[in-house]
């Protein structure tokens, strides 16, 4: 299976978006992972709502707003935290495969892009933190046309950049939800399920389910 470019989801695809709770665990205390999946859940459906709506706010902007609500609902966490959560989130780890395998599918000749919520400040701290920006050849931000995933022009931004079908992107994201929007665009999709939840959204079946990305690298 091999594809001339690839494109990665970034937040749980690429990097722990539980790192930064799990780096202060010790400071907030017993329901740091309330917390950290609240933070999360409410940042992805202010990205729904939001484009819905169509009332933009970048994902930044939304980064916080779902901290402080997170914050107000888990009453046990000090929320004096908030700043040095939100410093985290601007360096969090990468998966421990990540690196190897982007630099073997660019060794391979196949072109590698993030596609990703992210504004391009966070997604730009992300890359260079983690040692990244060798290997990354463009990173697209939905900042480029104000709407989140999965509205279809997101996907299209890859496709009208680097001129190519839908069908000749390998799109991997750990979201599911991220691969139905990918799936129904024409991407051809691999879920990365890192916590092998179960299966959803049926009728936008990935190409591929691996548990990580290193799978991207077995032959056939
Ligand atoms: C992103 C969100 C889906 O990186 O995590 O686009």
């Amino acid at each position: 299976m091999n594809h001339s470019a690839y494109v990665f989801d970034a937040y749980g695809t690429l990097f722990d978006v539980h790192a930064a709770v799990r780096r202060h665990a010790e400071a907030i205390g017993p329901d740091g992972q309330l917390l950290s999946e609240i933070w999360r859940a409410k940042q992805l459906e202010y990205s729904w709502v939001r484009t819905l709506m169509g009332s933009h706010r970048d994902f930044w902007q939304l980064t916080q707003d779902a901290l402080d609500f997170a914050f107000r609902k888990v009453r046990s966490a000090d929320p004096s935290l908030r700043q040095t959560l939100l410093d985290a989130y601007w360096r969090l780890d990468c998966y421990p495969e990540v690196p190897a395998v982007l630099k073997a599918l660019k060794a391979s000749g196949a072109r590698i892009a993030i596609l990703s919520n992210g504004s391009p400040a966070m997604l730009e701290s992300a890359v260079r933190s983690a040692a990244l920006d060798q290997v990354v050849d463009e990173v697209f931000s939905v900042e480029a046309i104000g709407r989140f995933k999965t509205d279809p022009l997101v996907y299209d931004l890859v496709t009208t950049a680097w001129r190519l079908y839908p069908q000749a992107v390998s799109f991997q994201s750990s979201n599911r939800w991220d691969v139905a929007g990918a799936t129904k665009f024409g991407f051809r999709t691999v879920w990365i399920n890192r916590s092998a939840q179960p299966d959803e959204y049926l009728d936008h079946a990935p190409a591929l389910i691996l548990p990580s990305l290193e799978g991207l690298l077995a032959p056939g």
